[in-house]
């Protein structure tokens, strides 16, 4: 997702493996960052810049108290609805990007970027590295498992509410 200095982007599972970092670039691009995200996420959100909204009932009223001025784009790391809410918001549909919602993408012609046949290849990943190693992009460890344990950990993930990485150790 291409973002201009000045504009106005939310990211839905702000605090999530995928968001967590979203949340961070879309800061470095210059963008006003909401991020959706349960009340225990927001102090942390909030120290990377980011204005946290709690996500449920009640999301679109808060959203546009966060936001006046009106979203430019919108960030799915989630799914279940995130890009409806999107269009209802009034984002248009090539600044829509959803990970999750796959159906909702066909559906609404929305992006699905990077998608599964176009990972980002050796170079973006040395820069992201670089800005890792320089101090300039926070990856949270939510929790490290021996590979012994991957079915506990994939439990961990599936409760939805992992707070940035989970590492397995070989
Ligand atoms: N297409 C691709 O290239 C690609 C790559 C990686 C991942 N994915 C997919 O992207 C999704 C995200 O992966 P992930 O590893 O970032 O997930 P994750 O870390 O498991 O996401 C956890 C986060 O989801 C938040 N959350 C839970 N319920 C929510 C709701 N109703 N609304 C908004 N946020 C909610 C939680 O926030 P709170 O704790 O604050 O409640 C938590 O921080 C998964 O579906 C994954 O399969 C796709």
């Amino acid at each position: 997702m291409q973002l201009d200095k000045g504009e106005t982007v939310i990211v839905s599972a702000a605090a999530g493996g995928v968001g967590s970092l979203a949340v961070q670039l879309a800061r470095r691009a210059g963008a006003t960052v909401i991020g959706l995200a349960s009340q225990h996420n927001h102090e942390c959100l909030q120290t990377h810049g980011v204005i946290p909204v709690a996500y449920g009932d009640g999301v679109t009223d808060r959203i546009k108290a966060a936001a006046p001025s009106g979203i430019d784009a919108f960030i799915d790391t989630h799914g279940g609805g995130y890009v409806e809410l999107a269009l209802a918001l009034g984002v248009a549909v090539e600044r829509i990007d959803t990970i999750a919602d796959f159906a909702a993408a066909a559906k609404y012609g929305v992006k699905t970027e990077p998608g599964t046949n176009a990972r980002p290849g050796a170079e973006v990943l040395a820069e992201l590295a670089a800005l890792i190693a320089d101090g300039h992009l926070e990856v949270p460890i939510a929790n490290v498992y021996p590979l012994t344990q991957v079915r506990q950990a994939y439990t961990e993930l599936e409760r939805r509410h992992t707070h940035g990485k989970i590492v397995l150790r070989p």
